[in-house]
C-alpha cells in the first residue's frame, strides 16, 4: 500500500519538503474525549493496549481529529520490561508500577530475552496489521520502544521517580550487572522493533525519557551503546531517537545510524544544529504547555519556531502532549504547521 500523504517519511530521508510534517507526541489516547469514551468502558488502560483491534482504533482518532501527518500505535514502552518477566499495572490517576523489580543478579538471569521474549507480544504486531489496513494509506505509522536506559529505570524502581536514584546507584555500585541488564533489554527491543516493521510500521521513534538524569560520562557509557546498536539493526525505515534533556549529548547522537534527532523545549534549534551538522533531521520542540495559550499566540510562536528550524524539521512538541491541554490549542498548533510553506 503507497501512503497518499508521505511527507513525514520524505522529510526523514532528508528529501525537499513543501513543509514541515506535524505530529504530537502521545497524541494518542490523551487529549481526545473519543479516546476516554473507549477507555471508560474498558477494565483499565491494559485491556485497550491488549487488545488490537481498540488499540488501532484509538491510534487513529487523532488522524480523523486533528488532521496530523502521522499515526502512531497506541501502546506502551512497559510491554518490554513485561515480557521479559516483570509484568506491569497501571494504577489509574498515578502511572505504572511493578510489583516486582531487579535486584540482583539472579533477577536479571531470570529474564527472558530477544526474540525469545518479542514473540510474545502479537497484540502489538496485530494492533500494527490493523491500524495499516484501515488507515489505507492516509498516513503513515510510526512504530516505537523505549530505549534501554528508561526501560531499565523503570524496571530497577519499579515505578516512576524524580531522581531514579535507585536505577542510578546500580550504575555506580555494579555497573557489570547493570550492562548485563542494558544488553538484556537491548536485544528484545532490537526483535521487538523488527517485528513492527514487518508489521507496517513506516519509521520508529526511539524513546529515552530519562536520558537527561544521567551525566554526559554515564551517558555515554550506559545510554549511548545500546540506543546506537537499536538504531543501526533497523534499516528499512527511518529511525528517530528523542533523549529527553540530554542537550549534553547532542554531539555524540550525530554519530548515532539514525535520520531524525527528537529535541525537548530546553533546547534552541540553533545550538542543535551546531552540534549535529546538517545531515540529521531535527524533530520538536514547543513547550507543552505553550499549548495553555490563546489560539493566536500559538500560531505565533509556531510560525517563530519553523522559522528557526528552517529545512529538515518535523514539527512536534519537546515532550508528550498533556492530558489537560485543550483541543484547540492542539488544533492551533496543527493548522498552522499545515498553512505554512517553506
Ligand atoms: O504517543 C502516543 O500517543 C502513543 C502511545 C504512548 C503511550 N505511552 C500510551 C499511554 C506512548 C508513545 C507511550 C510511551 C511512554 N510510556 C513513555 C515514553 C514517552 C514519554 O512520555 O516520555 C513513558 C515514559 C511511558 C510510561 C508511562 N505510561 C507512564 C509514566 C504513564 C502514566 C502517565 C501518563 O498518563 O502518561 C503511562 C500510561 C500511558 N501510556 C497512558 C497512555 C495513553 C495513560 C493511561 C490511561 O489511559 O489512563
Amino acid at each position: 500500500m503507497s501512503l497518499k500523504n508521505d511527507l513525514l517519511i520524505r522529510t526523514a530521508r532528508g528529501e525537499e519538503v513543501e513543509r514541515p510534517p506535524v505530529w504530537l507526541m502521545r497524541q494518542a489516547g490523551r487529549i481526545l474525549p473519543q479516546y476516554r469514551a473507549i477507555r471508560n468502558r474498558l477494565s483499565g488502560f491494559k485491556e485497550l493496549v491488549e487488545t488490537p483491534e481498540l488499540a488501532a482504533e484509538v491510534t487513529i482518532q487523532p488522524v480523523d481529529e486533528l488532521n496530523v501527518d502521522a499515526a502512531i500505535i497506541f501502546s506502551d514502552i512497559l510491554v518490554i520490561p513485561e515480557v521479559m518477566g516483570l509484568p506491569y499495572e497501571m494504577v489509574e490517576k498515578k502511572g505504572p508500577r511493578f510489583p516486582q523489580v531487579i535486584q540482583s543478579a539472579k533477577d536479571v538471569d531470570r529474564l527472558l530475552e530477544g526474540e525469545k521474549a518479542a514473540a510474545d507480544l502479537n497484540y502489538v504486531y496485530e494492533a500494527l496489521k490493523i491500524t495499516k489496513r484501515e488507515l489505507a494509506g492516509r498516513v503513515p505509522l510510526i512504530g516505537f520502544a523505549g530505549a534501554p536506559w528508561t526501560i531499565f529505570c523503570y524496571m530497577v524502581e519499579g515505578q516512576g521517580s524524580k531522581t531514579f536514584s535507585k536505577a542510578k546507584k546500580l550504575l555506580y555500585q555494579e555497573p557489570e550487572l547493570a550492562q548485563r541488564l542494558l544488553d538484556k533489554i537491548t536485544e528484545t527491543t532490537i526483535a521487538y522493533l523488527q517485528h513492527k516493521v514487518k508489521a507496517g510500521a513506516d519509521l520508529i521513534q526511539v524513546f529515552d525519557s530519562w536520558a537527561g538524569i544521567l551525566s554526559p560520562a554515564q551517558y555515554r557509557r550506559f545510554a549511548l551503546p545500546c540506543m546506537a546498536k537499536i538504531a543501526s539493526s533497523i534499516q528499512e525505515v527511518p529511525v528517530t531517537v528523542f533523549s529527553k534533556g540530554a542537550w549534553f549529548i547532542l554531539e555524540d547522537l550525530k554519530g548515532v545510524d539514525c535520520q531524525t534527532i527528537g529535541l525537548d523545549w530546553n533546547i534552541d534549534p540553533a545550538f542543535a544544529r551546531r552540534q549535529v551538522g546538517t545531515e540529521k533531521v531535527l524533530q520538536g520542540n514547543l513547550d507543552p504547555c505553550q499549548l495553555y495559550a490563546k489560539p493566536e499566540e500559538i500560531e505565533q510562536v509556531t510560525r517563530e519556531m519553523m522559522l528557526r528550524f528552517g529545512r529538515k524539521h518535523i514539527v512536534n512538541l519537546g515532550h508528550g502532549v498533556y492530558p489537560d491541554t485543550p483541543l484547540d490549542g492542539v488544533k492551533a498548533f496543527v493548522n498552522t504547521v499545515k498553512g505554512y510553506h517553506y
